[in-house]
């Protein structure tokens, strides 16, 4: 909902590689038996000609080699095909049999950035395909954490990252949103450690280090995850519960107090929750978002422990996904908006519920600035149509097109469906949706004649829809959001720019968002004597809260405070998180002694971030490194 998802666009290096490979929807035949698939340019598989339905995942994580290696056994659904083919991105094939032991013969395709595909023949019909395999240095869903970069600093720790086309580095795969499968694994961690997936997970150390996992229901590869650590378990209730490292797990159980209440509030809004138990994992600060709708196990950024529980709606939003996302699936990253646009809407409306209107408005506020200033850079950019919620991402990195447009742009389409038709029928027909459509995926194709005939036929509502989802920019009938909390702050800051001094401004009371509110919208430039006036008011530059941090530290950057550059750099050296990170290092890149800033720190904090920062960043600072990972 913040600042810079805004800003991952366009700072992906794109391979000029086009594949053609096929894939997804998610739709079943005339007896509804078999699925059938559309094209998904991310990945190298053919579910139409051989599909895997069932994975069983035996793996050891070596954490001193930073190593995963086991085997990947396949339930595999084929017509009358003699192969199938899988994604791999930097694994090593050690040996694929059947489920016999027998040899099957393989081959590898030339590599992309989508990786290399894994053909492996089946010379007689074979339900059961088994690979051993073993991950490459610098597999780029793990970050390999040493026991410096935890909180407790004692034991290493290691997280994986599977959206969008990552999994394929620590697992072969089909990886693509339109196949879905089952999975069971046992993962054999240093004794002492602990492991847990998205699936059913351990609430205690395995003395042998050896755990066992299940997640029935079937999921994409994207949403396979694993984290191993130091890690300990707190209840919330009798349904939700935190993992972190011993240090972390009271604060962040006292943060997320709230998730029993998040939890039947969503199902109240929506329905059954489908996933049986719903725990967070607070993860290192390296985590490279705020959180990852992982099923069963939000991972998430220790970031946004603030201490008064002002950034807990990013679990109301992951948590959201276990409806629009984990249940009814983008079928390809060209309809990320699916996923994310309705997330958004959901996130919103479980704030409301508990917040109130006023609360919603403000975080759909601080929405719709990100927005509209994701707007002007991708009219800027190489790629204008990427303002569209319908993408083409085909020949690009899927990670590329991830941008604000499918939050915003697609929570505020939906926010204009719930005003035309009213509220009622609006929440029957998402319910309706949810349920149709469960553990399927769905093309935006396919949502908008759905769409057509379930509400805006019955309903008599002409509205231009394909302006919206094929057109660049936000219509003009996009709703306005409003709350008159930050009325107040702008009131405020017109106060300052009159002369009242900082603190006497009436600041008390107000919430993060208001505070974030009232941080972008300083009056620019500001003096030295200006910026020290209102951290001596305020206390920025100690804040505890990641969210007012950074936002200060963009002022900081943009008028040259540099009273504040030992703590940028400590911050910049310690959190991963690239919606922090994009903003910072572009504002440092407008002036010369910026620029050196931006690439002294980030020649000492680049190893401690995770592959996808580490893309985004070494294209925002043109970073060409003398040591890249060995992959092959
Ligand atoms: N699924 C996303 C994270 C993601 C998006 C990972 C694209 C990889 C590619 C997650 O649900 C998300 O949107 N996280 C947001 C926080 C949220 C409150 C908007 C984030 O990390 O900033
Ligand atoms: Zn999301």
């Amino acid at each position: 909902m913040f600042a810079a998802r805004s800003l991952f666009h366009g700072t992906i290096l794109i391979s000029l590689l086009s594949c053609s490979s096929p894939v997804v929807e998610n739709d079943t035949d005339q007896d509804g038996a078999r699925p059938t698939y559309t094209m998904d340019h991310h990945s190298h598989s053919r579910p139409n000609e051989a599909v895997i339905t069932h994975l069983d995942l035996d793996v050891e994580v070596d954490m001193d080699e930073e190593e995963v290696r086991g085997t990947a056994t396949y339930d595999i659904q084929a017509e009358d095909t003699r192969s199938i083919v899988l994604d791999t991105d930097g694994l090593f094939i050690d040996e694929v049999t059947d489920a016999n032991g027998a040899p099957l013969e393989f081959e590898l395709g030339d590599s992309t950035f989508l990786g290399r595909a894994l053909k492996v023949m089946l010379p007689t019909p074979t339900k059961r395909v088994r690979i051993a395999y073993h991950t490459g240095k610098g597999a780029k869903a793990l970050q390999w954490l040493a026991p410096q970069q935890t909180a407790d600093k004692q034991h290493p720790f290691l997280f994986t990252q599977g959206q969008a086309i990552l999994t394929r580095s620590w697992i072969p795969v089909q990886d693509s949103p339109g196949i879905r499968f089952t999975y069971n694994a046992k993962v054999k961690v240093p004794a002492g450690l602990m492991a847990v997936m998205s699936a059913t997970n351990p609430q205690q150390h395995a003395v042998d280090g050896v755990y066992r996992f299940k997640q029935e229901q079937p999921i994409p590869a994207y949403l396979i995850a694993l984290a191993v650590g130091d890690l300990a378990f707190k209840s919330v209730d009798e349904r939700t519960g935190v993992y972190a490292e011993r240090s972390v797990v009271e604060k962040a159980a006292w943060e997320f107090a709230d998730m029993g209440t998040m939890l039947k509030t969503a199902e109240g809004l929506y329905g059954p929750y489908r996933w049986s138990r719903y725990d967070v994992i607070v993860l290192p600060p390296s985590f490279p978002f705020g959180g990852m709708e992982n099923p069963c196990l939000t991972f998430a950024t220790p970031t946004i422990l603030a201490g008064d529980r002002s950034l807990t709606a990013l679990v109301a939003h992951e948590l959201a996904h276990s409806w629009s996302g984990n249940l009814v699936t983008n079928a390809t990253w060209n309809d990320f908006w699916l996923n994310e646009g309705f997330t958004v809407y959901f996130e919103s409306r479980i704030s409301e519920a508990i917040h109130g209107p006023d609360y919603a408005g403000m975080l759909q506020q601080l929405g719709r600035q990100d927005l509209l200033n994701t707007l002007v850079d991708i009219a800027r950019s190489k790629h204008p149509e990427d303002s569209k919620l319908r993408l083409d991402l085909e020949g690009r990195n899927p990670d590329d097109g991830m941008t604000e447009v499918a939050y915003e742009k697609g929570a505020a389409f939906l926010r204009l469906l719930e005003a035309e038709v009213g509220r009622p029928k609006f929440d029957a027909f998402i319910r309706d949706y949810f349920d149709r459509f469960a553990f399927q995926s769905m093309t935006t194709d396919k949502f908008l004649g759905h769409l057509q005939e379930h509400l805006l036929t019955p309903n008599h509502v002409v509205i231009d829809v394909a302006q919206w989802v094929d057109g660049v920019g936000l219509p003009s009938n996009a709703p306005t959001p409003i709350s008159d909390r930050f009325d107040k702050v702008d009131h405020e800051i017109q106060r300052w720019v009159e002369g009242v001094p900082a603190r006497e401004l009436a600041t008390s009371g107000w919430s993060t968002f208001e505070w974030m509110h009232f941080l972008r919208h300083l009056p620019q430039p500001l003096t030295e004597a200006r910026m020290d006036e209102l951290d001596a008011a305020f206390a920025f530059t100690r804040s505890g809260n990641a969210e007012v941090l950074a936002a200060w530290f963009e002022q900081c950057i943009r008028n040259d405070h540099d009273a504040a550059y030992a703590r940028l750099d400590d911050f910049l050296n310690t959190v991963g998180r690239r919606k922090f990170l994009v903003p910072l290092y572009t504002a440092m890149l407008d002036t010369e002694k910026g620029r050196i800033m931006a690439r002294t720190i980030y020649g000492t904090a680049r190893p401690n971030y995770h592959s996808v920062a580490v893309h985004t960043i070494d294209e925002l600072l043109a970073w060409k490194d003398t040591h890249p990972p060995v992959n092959f």
